[in-house]
């Protein structure tokens, strides 16, 4: 049997990393500042993370969500204290799309409503309500189709003003800095009149902190940098550094009942025990000081590189936009310098997503490569 040929993939077969390392099997060592699309948070294999993993599983590894799991109790005090959203309630699933599925779902239960309002070049996963309110037409099948979702630009208040005030409208779903969409971030007035607006049309608001929560862009979701308060809050990625789970965080207002919401595998064992040992890591080793450092480091240094016209993002979320396209750039840095980068819908936009481990001896290994391959990049092109 084949697989079912999804992926374009790069000719590299990993089969060991360690912190912001990674081996392929005839042992050459790469950088990753990719981190497997924002998932590696604590660093591959970090010792305090496979330890605690090792030990809960020669205990009990998962059990169905019919038993006590006071992990899962430890996981919501312990993402209260590091967060700082302390009046939320905790629902515990699998992936970034079953986050954002399970947001959009409570919000239309709440609000007996079932319009979406979503953003221009957002992206919430592959499923459901979240494709549907995914600025990406290809990606959306006809089962998909039939959600109601109105997409704005970001600042487009007029319209959003309009739509909310229809009073159809369940939530409205927003990356606080876009991912795949490019880095996009929309003023913090912005997102403080659609919080606004959403509370006076009845409107829920969920942040989809999927890729920039738990910590990447510096503050532990990216939203808190704006003064809101989301009604929910979407999240996954550096969650389980690699483990997969996700959640979201519930405001109270919204009542749970027994059935509401459910599933299988969210918040088993295991899962639980990777998400709390990440939050062990970001806090003993000081993560998002770590971020902070190494995110004005990147962008000081990157400043001296004339090619690259503008840096985006915050945080270890951030995008580097040329003038040309960068599938070139991004295959000479895999192939020539071992180091993993990322893309975006936007073709000239290098995604540099690392673990938030990453220290500045790194940086400067990737920005010596980068300057190497942009000259040559570019003065190829002044050939042709
Ligand atoms: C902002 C955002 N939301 C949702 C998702 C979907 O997450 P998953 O792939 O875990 O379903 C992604 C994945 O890239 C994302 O970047």
């Amino acid at each position: 049997m084949s697989l079912f040929n999804v992926y374009p993939l790069f000719d590299i077969t990993p089969v060991k990393a360690k912190d912001v390392y990674v081996y392929d099997a005839n042992g050459t060592k790469y950088l990753d500042l990719y981190g497997g699309h924002a998932v590696i948070s604590i660093g591959h294999s970090h010792p305090t993370y496979v330890q605690n993993l090792q030990t809960q599983i020669e205990n009990i590894g998962f059990y169905s969500n019919s038993i006590q799991n006071p992990l899962q109790e430890e996981l919501a005090q312990k993402i209260t204290a590091l967060s700082n959203c302390k009046y939320y309630e905790l629902f515990l699933c699998n992936s970034g799309a079953e986050a954002n599925e399970n947001a959009i779902k409570l919000a239309s239960f709440h609000t007996q409503k079932k319009k979406i309002v979503a953003f221009k070049n957002g992206f919430h996963g592959r499923t459901s309500a979240a494709v549907a309110a995914t600025d990406n037409p290809k990606i959306i099948a006809p089962v998909n189709a039939q959600q109601e979702v109105v997409f704005i630009e970001y600042g487009d208040v007029d319209t959003l003003t309009t739509t909310l005030a229809q009073g159809d409208v369940c939530a409205v779903i927003t990356e606080i800095i876009q991912g795949v969409g490019g880095l996009e971030e929309a003023t913090t007035e912005f997102y403080q009149t659609v919080s606004a607006l959403c509370q006076k049309f009845g409107v829920l608001f969920i942040a989809d902190e999927v890729q920039s929560g738990f910590g990447r862009t510096g503050d532990f979701f990216a939203f808190q940098k704006h003064d809101i308060e989301p009604d929910i809050i979407s999240m996954a990625k550096g969650m389980g550094n690699g483990f997969p789970i996700g959640g979201i965080l519930i405001h109270p207002k919204i009542k749970a009942s027994y059935g509401l919401l459910g599933t299988t595998f969210g918040g088993n064992h295991l899962a639980c025990v990777a998400s709390l040992s990440v939050l062990e890591v970001l806090q003993k080793e000081q993560l998002l000081k770590n971020a902070q450092i190494i995110s004005q480091y990147f962008t000081d240094t990157i400043a001296k590189i004339p090619q690259v016209k503008q840096v985006k993002g915050r945080g270890l979320m951030l995008g580097l936009e040329f003038d040309f396209p960068i599938a070139e750039l991004r295959k000479e840095l895999i192939y020539k310098h071992h180091i993993f980068t990322g893309s975006s819908k936007n073709p000239n936009l290098l995604r540099i997503l690392p673990s938030l481990t990453v220290q500045k001896q790194h940086i400067d290994v990737f920005i010596n490569a980068l300057v190497k391959v942009v000259e040559g990049i570019t003065s190829n092109s002044k050939v042709i």
